[in-house]
Order: C-alpha cells, then structure tokens, then sequence
C-alpha cells in the first residue's frame, strides 16, 4: 500500500526498462486521468484515515516534539481551504476542468527528501502568492510523483497542511492549458526509468509547456539526463553553477532557465526560538562532556554519504582541537542507503585514520540520530554558533541556508550550489583544493570538489576565536536571505515565469 509508487530515486538500482506502452491512447486519456487521480487520492486517504496509528510509534521521538511542522508554519497564516476546485470536478466530465489554466506541480510531495521539501516550498509559496495577488490568472494543482512515499513524513504533516493538500490535488487541469513542472530526477520524466508515475501523464505535446526542475551536485549532466532535459519546453535549474554545467553538458541554452529557492525565512528566524537543549537529544561519541556549557557549538546538518564530505570535517575539527579548547560538534545526520550506526563509523574513522589523540583528548562529538521533526529545527540550530559542512558537491544546500536564515556563521564548500549565495560578508566560502573524480554511484567518473582540510582547520579556528565577526556575517547571512529567497519573493519569480508562458 505505501509502495504504490516505488522507485529508488538513484540511477542505481531498481532501474526498470521504459515501458512504451504504458501510455493511454488518446481517447482515454481524461478517464486514465480519473483513475490516477482517485487512486492516488485514496492512497492519501488510506494513510491518513487508515494507518495512520501503525505508524505512530516512529514519530516524533523527541522530546522537543510539538504539532507544528514548517509547512504548518508557513501555512500558518494563509491556510484557505475553501474549495479550490471546479464543483463538477469529481464528475467523469471534462467540462469539469478548472476553469483557468493551471500550473501542475508533479514531485515527491510525500517522500520527506530534498525534492519534497524544496517542491512544498515552492508550492506553498505559491499558494500563498496567488492567493494574495489576485491578478494571477492560473491555478495550482499537485501530483506525486517521483520518489517512494513515506508514511511517517505525511503523518507528520498537520492536519490543514493534509487537507491543502488534498486540495490541491483534486484540482483537475485541462492538459492543453497546462504548465506541467516535473520537480524531480530526470530518470522519471516520461518515459521513466524506474516505476514511478510518469511526468508529464501523457505526451509532451499534450501539454501547454512542460518544464522540468531539476539539478545536480558534479560539475555535468549525463547524456542521458541532458537528452530527457532537452525534452522538456525549459529546464528549472535554481543556480549560475546549474546553468553553466548543463549548457555545457548539451542542455539547449534557450530551455535553461535559473529559478531560485525559497527558504522559510518566518520560520527559521532566531527571534522566535529559544535554544534546544542538544544534550538531551545527542549521543556522545568521542571525548568527553564540557564542564562549562558556554563552549563553541559547532552543527553540521546532513544525510550521511561521502558526498557531504564528513570525513573532511572529522579530520579537520579533530586536528585543530582538543579537549582543552572548549568546542564542541555535533552531526545531525540520518542514513542515506546505510546504517544508522553513526559512532561506531566514526569511531572506526578515526582509528583508521593518521590522527592520534591528543594529550588533552578529543575534542568532543555528538550525534544526533533521532527524528526530529521540522518543527523542532529551529531551536537545534538556535544552539549552535557556528555552522559547518564541507560538501564535495551541492545542488542547493538547503540546511545551509536555514542556517544562514537563522543568523549562524556558516562554512561551506566554495563549489557548486552554494557559490550562488555564500559570500564572504555572509559566510566563510571554504576554498577547494583540487577537482576530484566521483568514484560511486550515479555520477561516477564525474568531477566534483575536493575542500581543502588545512583550509578548514584555520575556517573553525578563526569562527572560535573571533565570534564577533562570526555574529556580524551571520546577520549579513540573514539579511541576504530575506532580501533574495523570502517566499514571497520567489513565489514572484515563478509567477512571472509562468505569466510569461500563458501569454506567449
Ligand atoms: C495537534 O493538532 C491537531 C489538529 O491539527 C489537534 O487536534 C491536536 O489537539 C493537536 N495536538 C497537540 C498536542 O497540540
Ligand atoms: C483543448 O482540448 C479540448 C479537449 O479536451 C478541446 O476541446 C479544446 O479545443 C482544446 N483547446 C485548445 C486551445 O487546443
Ligand atoms: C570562491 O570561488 C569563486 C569562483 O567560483 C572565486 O572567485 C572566489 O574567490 C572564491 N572564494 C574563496 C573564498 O575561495
């Protein structure tokens, strides 16, 4: 039931052959489109109403644990439920569609993942605009699509953000006045690679325009991945770094457009959170507990994977400090397609490694492994006083700007993504010591960057020896993230993208 639409999401793996006959003739398409509509809505339902409590026992884990998740937050204010649908539109009819033309936004809504979040954010945002602005004409529906659904993510959705939801994907879009964006890995656009709901439904000439949204963390796009994007009418990359390593992987220059990111500025804004408590969350794994709670907090927010290049910051951190200096680091980290088993990895890490411990003993580190639910973000990163991750590659970094919207001193790779707003008046660019090959998974025998650890050792130095001039960048941090991926400002900038389609 949960696994209706399953797919790995990775180029590895569960790849299953394009299925050309998977698509409706023509004649049935509003029909097929019925019963994909209605199955999804039922397995929405079924979750919701049904297994809801099976799945109780893994939420919420924490003790800071509350009903508000940043959907919740975002939607605070604006949540209008009123029926945004056409009043025939669970009729069989095609007179049922919606009476203007639509935007439909087709993404892992339900997988919890990167793409999930940045498409809520996007979508909400959205809402919020059209709501607002009632000069748009267009309107917005939502579909699943792309990656697994996870159960404890939607349940972990409050009630009116569910119903939002609902709501918006029971509104039915005429394909011919539709703006299709497939936000997710071009391995599921139409046709796709592994079983997944395919984007668009039908074909891409059905479609008004249909814009894919996508983007990736080496310095190239795949050849095949640049064939699905040279498929689509335009490709939504959210960087410059986006739209120089597509166009010079193949992409056609006149599709790529940059659509930045918002980030949840109302949400995560450090006025409003008191710190959490991280020691009643996190779990000691090297060195020991500080005596005096006022030492430097170092956070690192990330799924652990080589890519984000936490033995970077283990080496760097463990050889700049020890015991004696007062700081200490904590990985807020869950599993990408491995173990939870976070100590014993660093602890074998560190053995392994030419790093011996100091005469005044390691300076310490903490994992936080539990769920913690997005309501509860803020106030961990209101606890720290530095941010750091040495990613080898980045689309976005999305903990990075939340980071940066909560006012932190933030260190990162000076590559890829976060080239697109990490400065150094906001931040602490980490610079890159050479370009290496990516020797796994999907983007194997692709480039991405190699951080310099001595670059980074003196980078956590200077951020615990002159707090003050962390404080000042963190400000600065907040201050561009309000000016540049406030809600309403992207939500601006997608609305005009699409004005400018309708009326073309
Ligand atoms: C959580 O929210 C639901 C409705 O969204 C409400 O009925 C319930 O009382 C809330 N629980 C707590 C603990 O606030
Ligand atoms: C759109 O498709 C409908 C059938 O679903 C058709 O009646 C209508 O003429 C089409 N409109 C345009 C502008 O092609
Ligand atoms: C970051 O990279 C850009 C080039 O992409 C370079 O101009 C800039 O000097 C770099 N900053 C630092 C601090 O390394």
């Amino acid at each position: 039931m949960s696994r209706v639409m399953s797919s790995s999401g990775e180029a590895e793996g569960n790849i299953e052959p394009p299925n050309p006959n998977q698509l409706p003739p023509p004649t049935s398409k509003w029909k097929l489109s019925l019963i994909f509509f209605s199955s999804s809505l039922i397995l929405v339902l079924a979750i919701s109403l049904g297994l809801a409590d099976l799945f109780k026992a893994h939420l919420l884990r924490t003790p800071l644990s509350s009903n508000r998740t940043a959907f919740h937050r975002i939607f605070g204010h604006f949540i209008a439920l009123g029926p945004r649908r056409h009043p025939d539109s669970d009729g069989a009819d095609p007179s049922s569609y919606a009476s203007s033309p639509c935007v439909l936004w087709m993404a892992p809504f339900l997988s919890g993942g990167g793409y999930s979040s940045e498409a809520w954010s996007y979508v909400l945002s959205l809402h919020n605009h059209l709501r607002i602005k009632k000069t748009s004409r267009f309107q917005v529906g939502i579909e699943q699509h792309g990656d697994l659904e996870s159960l404890e993510f939607w349940e972990g959705l409050p009630a009116d953000v569910r119903s939002l939801a609902m709501t918006l994907h029971r509104t039915r879009c005429e394909p011919n006045r539709t703006i299709v964006v497939c936000h997710s890995e071009p391995g599921a656009w139409n046709p796709p690679l592994f079983q997944t709901l395919p984007c668009p439904l039908y074909g891409y000439e059905d479609y008004r325009y249909v814009i894919g949204r996508t983007m990736f963390e080496s310095d190239r796009v795949g050849p095949e991945h640049a064939r699905r994007c040279n498929r689509m009418d335009y490709v939504w990359v959210p960087t410059d770094f986006h739209v120089r390593t597509f166009v010079s992987s193949g992409v056609d220059p006149s599709k790529v457009v940059k659509v930045v990111q918002p980030v949840d500025v109302e949400f995560f804004d450090p006025e409003k959170y008191e710190p959490a408590d991280l020691f009643s969350l996190g779990e000691l794994i090297l060195g020991q507990r500080l005596s005096r709670k006022e030492g430097f907090v170092f956070l690192s927010v990330f799924k652990w994977e080589f890519r984000k290049g936490w033995d970077l910051l283990l080496s760097a951190y463990l050889k700049e400090f020890d015991g004696s200096d007062g700081v200490s680091l904590w990985l807020l980290t869950n599993p990408y397609h491995s173990d939870r088993d976070f100590g014993n990895k660093i602890v074998e890490y560190v053995q392994k490694s030419d790093t011996s411990v100091p005469v005044k003993g390691w300076a310490p580190i903490y994992v936080i492994d539990a769920h913690i639910p997005q309501s509860d973000l803020p106030m961990i990163y209101r606890a720290a006083d530095g941010f750091v991750l040495p990613s080898r590659g980045e689309g976005w970094g999305r903990p990075i700007v939340e980071a940066m919207a909560m006012s932190l001193p933030v260190i990162a790779t000076n590559w890829s993504g976060p080239t697109e707003y990490l400065t150094e008046e906001n931040g602490y660019p980490l610079p890159v010591e050479r370009m290496a090959e990516v020797v796994e998974g999907p983007f194997k025998g692709h480039l991405w960057a190699e951080p310099s650890v001595g670059k980074l050792r003196r980078l956590v130095r200077r951020l615990v020896s002159d707090p003050d001039e962390g404080r000042n960048r963190g400000k600065q941090a907040r201050r561009d993230m309000i000016r540049r991926f406030s809600p309403e400002i992207v939500a601006e900038i997608v609305a005009q993208e699409i004005e400018k389609l309708l009326q073309s």
